[in-house]
This record gives C-alpha cells, structure tokens and sequence, in this order.
C-alpha cells in the first residue's frame, strides 16, 4: 500500500450503508427454461387470463400523452378506487406496485433500532425493507402456516414500531379472519404502525374475512395495501394503492416521489378496477381451478395447504422419497415453471393458470409422484 492509498478510508471510499449490506441480491422467480420457447409460467402469481379489455383500451389510449408527466396527484385512479370500494378519496395513496407503498411505510415510521414484528412465512419484501432501514426483525412463528396471533402479541416489545402481516399470505395462501386480525391490531401499541397487506384479498370467499379498510377507518394506525398484480392482471404496469389514515397520508406524501405512477398505469388500473364483472369472473374462475387441482392433487398423495388465493402451497415429506426441489425440476422438464418456497426442500408454490396449464402441472405431478 502508498503512503497515501486512501482505499480503506471511509471518508474517501464510497461505503455502503451496512443495513443495506445485510442483505442479499432478490432473486426473482424463474421465467424462462433452456430449450423451452413458450414454458408454463407458473412462479410469481400473476393472472394468466390477463387484464380487462376495458384496462387494455385504456392503457393504449394514453399513448397519445406520453409526452406528458403523468398526474402527479393520482386523482382519477384514486377516485376509481374510492368509488368502487365506498372508500375516501383522500385516504388513498397509489404506489409503483404495493411494495412501495411498503417501503414507504417502513421508511416513514421505523428507526434504526426499533423492532418489526412479522410473521415466519411473511411475504418477503416487507422483510427487506425493515433489514434495510437498520430495524431489528422479530419473527413470530406460525402455526400450520397460518399467522399466529398469540405467538406475535408474545413477541411485542416496547420497541415494537411496525408489524406487518399478509392476509392471506403469500407463500403460504392461507388467510387469519378478520376477528384475529382485531385481536392483533388490539395487541398492539398505539404507536406501533400495523400494515396488513390485502394483494390478495379479491380472490377470498370465506365469509369469516375481511380486507382491512374498515380498520383504518377505526383506528390511527392501521395501513392496507392492495395490489393491481394480481386479480387485475396488471403486474407489469407495476401499480399498487393503500388505504391509510390522514394523518399518515400527510407523513408519506412528503417522500413519495412526485411522479412515482405511472401514466399508462393508472389510466389501465383505473378502468380496471372498475370492471368489476371481470374481476367476478376472473375470481370465480381461479376458486373453481383451485378446487380442481387441489382435489386432484390430493388424490395423488400430496399434501396440498388450503389456499385462499391465485397460488397453492404443495408439502412434500422428504420421509416418502418426494420432494419440493425434485418435484420443481420435474414440472421444468414438461416447460412448467414453478417457485420453490421456504429455501428447503419440503415445499413449492405454484400459480393457477389455465384449465390446460393446471392440466399439465396435474399431469406432470401425477407422473413424478407415480415414479
Ligand atoms: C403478499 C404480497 N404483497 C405484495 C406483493 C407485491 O405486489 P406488487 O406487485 O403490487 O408490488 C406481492 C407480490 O407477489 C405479494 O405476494
């Protein structure tokens, strides 16, 4: 080394903020297989039957301004929403995607240091964003991969600033019901923000659910999150909305980025949202895909956990020679693409598609579990 090599010197060397080093590079779900021109693709919960025309129309008309910033005030999007959910328009936030509406949160409310509550099988984003923001994560288990309500109020500290729950939940798909989420909320400190995010919550009939907005309306601090990901059939628009308080409204808009949605995006979701027979028929659809497969694969042997969801969550017992890896590369070996789930080798996630996508992925199971 010279004298004066300042490589090490951290006021001379661009540093990374260590929070942020913690973390490891997101590996998304796979979406293509070698060889395979148009495969399966199965791994990230999207809706094969796509958005609706209305949706489509839209998206395509706004080409005539894409000279222009997009509304920075996110008014007509903002109003559809409200008007379709009987929510106030001045409680809705929209985001690139709800995951920023998640990140927002997490960097308006938590300090290095504080603690964030979530549950073990939580969606993973909102895992990330705590780790980066330097809080320590506190992780309740669940019990058969379902929030665990009693083992998250175990866990609240007076450090506790955010808990956060999917509901339902991904990977798992199972829901908590709208009684348990109270008992949670009741649980927790006044100034710990609760953000139950509701990506999913258009694909659920179990009459014991409810999205959260109610909540909100009742309480200071309480956030939900939805997404246009899912059942709109938008995910590559990347566009997400919250229902929040006023009072957080006013605290987030000060770092939301002025032109963080997207033109074409809201015009799409606005329509979108509002053709609400097509998100009957899209919703009907997937439950009754869901309890095809889940019958079907449960007749061969495996264990499939109850999902409320676009996805399904498949147990396999290392003990019977299966497993969640092999079972991964089978399904890739017919063109489906899959998403391993939980980092071992017990489980894997698949998306509902298709009546002929489903076919292939219970065919393919068949095939591998009669090996
Ligand atoms: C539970 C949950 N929340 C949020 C998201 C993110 O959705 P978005 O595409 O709106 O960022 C996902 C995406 O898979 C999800 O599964």
């Amino acid at each position: 080394m010279f004298p004066d090599d300042k490589s090490n010197d951290p006021m001379t060397t661009l540093t990374p903020v260590a929070s942020v080093m913690k973390l490891a590079p997101y590996v998304q779900g796979k979406s293509s297989i070698a060889g395979v021109r148009k495969p399966i693709k199965l791994s990230s919960n999207e809706s094969s039957y796509g958005p609706s025309p209305r949706a489509l129309k839209a998206y395509q008309e706004y080409s005539a301004h894409l000279n222009r910033y997009p509304d920075g005030s996110q008014q007509e999007l903002r109003e559809a929403i409200a008007g379709v959910h009987g929510l106030n328009v001045d409680q809705i936030i929209c985001g690139n995607g709800s995951d920023e509406l998640i990140l927002l949160s997490v960097r308006a409310y938590l300090r290095s240091g504080d603690e964030a509550l979530l549950s073990e099988n939580g969606f993973i984003m909102s895992n990330i964003h705590c780790i980066a923001q330097d809080a320590e994560v506190v992780i309740a288990p669940e019990k058969s991969y379902r929030v665990d309500v009693d083992a998250m109020l175990e866990r609240v500290s007076a450090k506790t600033r955010f808990c956060n729950i999917a509901n339902p939940n991904n990977p798992t798909g199972t829901y908590i019901s709208d009684s348990e989420v109270r008992r949670l909320h009741a649980g927790l400190p006044a100034n710990c923000l609760l953000l139950i995010d509701n990506a999913y919550a258009e694909y659920v009939d179990q009459q014991d659910f409810a999205s959260s907005e109610t909540l909100v309306d009742e309480f200071d601090n309480v956030v939900t999150t939805r997404t246009f990901s899912k059942i709109h059939g938008l995910a590559g628009l990347r566009i997400g909305w919250a229902y929040c308080p006023p009072e957080f409204i006013s605290v987030v808009q000060r770092i939301r980025t002025p032109f963080n949605t997207n033109g074409p995006a809201m015009s799409a979701a606005a329509a979108a949202v509002q053709d609400t027979e097509f998100t009957r028929g899209v919703k009907q659809q997937n439950a009754s895909s869901l309890l095809r497969i889940e019958t079907a694969l449960t007749r061969i042997g495996i264990e499939v956990i109850p999902s409320a969801t676009n996805f399904y969550l498949l147990r396999f017992d290392p003990e019977s020679g299966k497993s969640g890896s092999e079972a991964a590369d089978f399904l890739q070996s017919r063109g489906i693409i899959p998403r391993p789930a939980g980092g071992s080798d017990v489980f894997l996630r698949i998306t509902v598609g298709f009546d002929q996508e489903n076919d292939a992925v219970i065919e393919a199971l068949t095939d591998y579990m009669a090996d």
